[in-house]
């Protein structure tokens, strides 16, 4: 099929995204009938550029990596802003990667209502979005024909909804637990070497790692995200970001983190929930000390772990990178195979 792409946010999500759509577009056309063009690109620092024939993708990530905004894109139409984009322009599915806020939800909740109403399919890794209201946007999506994916909301292209919506399907997941947050794990690797809190920090912003406000990261508000995200949608609950208890690691020290060493332990920022008898779900973000027997506390850098206590298989546990510019990305494009695939038939 033919897709007529618009990415709403341009950071490094999106650009990551771009490059894997340009360095594999013969094999996915080749490979699964899957042709693309990008119409629009709309960001709200970068600038906005639309042609409804399809626009340059190598200029425009030159631009963006030169600072420059899109106005500068040679034709076109400039200055559309989001909501115009989504409304106005040939495009069939929305790319929806602008920064996160997971207690609104916006500005992204409203893109995507909007794309989803006027029957453009949505693939996104907004993780506010699928917190607050996951249940009525894959209904909206459906009352207008439209498909919505976000398979990128937890553990980036490490595929976790998938895995536990067709791979394990049949059983009853009643739990999960794992390390959900790339940049606390990386912090906390460095810090094990010697480097400082800041230092890793920073690093981790550089490599792509941590939110556009990356407070979020290290106070364990994406995580809880994630643990909100995998409680509504794989255990099937209502939770809201008030239901989850939450700290995160800034209160740990250097110091801390080499005791934990000399003990044979490691600091790992968890997070999990599990049914209970009743019906109700326990959920929480927290530091935990763990011993390095446990396989959690061999899962290092940006790489991210998850349990789901099955009750076929017991625990089943997934490995893989958690964050990152084209490991996030790529889970954008196997949101764009997947609808692909369905409106194929
Ligand atoms: N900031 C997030 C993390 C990105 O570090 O895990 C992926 O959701």
């Amino acid at each position: 099929m033919q897709f007529k792409l618009a990415f709403i946010g341009f950071g490094v999500v999106g650009q990551g995204l771009t490059e894997i759509l340009l360095e594999k577009k013969d094999m996915l056309a080749e490979k699964y009938n899957f042709h693309w063009t990008v119409v629009a690109v709309s960001d709200i620092m970068k600038g906005s550029v639309y042609d409804k024939n399809g626009l340059d993708m190598k200029k425009i990530l030159s631009l963006v990596k030169e600072g420059k905004k899109l106005e500068e894109y040679p034709t076109g139409i400039k200055g559309m802003n989001s909501l115009a984009t989504i409304k106005e322009t040939n495009a069939d599915t929305i790319i929806e990667v602008t920064f996160t806020d997971v207690k609104t939800g916006e500005p992204a909740l409203t893109h995507i209502k909007v794309a989803l109403s006027a029957g453009k399919n949505v693939v996104s890794t907004n993780k506010g979005p699928v917190v607050k209201q996951s249940v009525e946007l894959l209904k909206l999506a459906e009352e207008n024909n439209a498909h919505y994916g976000f398979e990128g909301v937890v553990m980036a292209g490490t595929p976790v909804l998938n895995l536990a919506k067709y791979t394990l399907a049949g059983n009853k997941i009643t739990g999960f637990k794992g390390i959900l947050n790339g940049t606390t794990n990386y912090i906390l690797t460095r810090m094990e070497d010697g480097m400082s809190y800041d230092d890793a920090l920073q690093k981790a912003q550089e490599l792509g790692y941590a939110e556009a406000d990356p407070t979020g990261d290290v106070e364990g508000l994406d995580a809880l995200g994630k643990v909100v995200i995998l409680s509504n949608v794989v255990l099937g609950k209502n939770l809201g970001w008030k239901d989850v208890e939450r700290k995160g690691i800034t209160e740990i020290t250097i110091d801390d983190v080499k005791k934990a060493k000399a003990e044979g332990k490691r600091w790992k920022l968890i997070g999990s929930a599990e049914v209970q008898p009743d019906g109700s779900v326990k959920a929480k973000v927290w530091p935990e000390k763990l011993p390095l027997s446990d396989p959690l506390a061999g899962v290092c850098e940006a790489i991210n772990a998850l349990t789901f206590n099955t009750d076929e298989l017991g625990p089943v546990t997934i490995v893989g990178p958690g964050a990152g510019r084209r490991e996030t990305g790529f889970s954008l494009l196997v949101d764009l195979l997947n609808i692909n695939q369905e409106m194929s038939g």
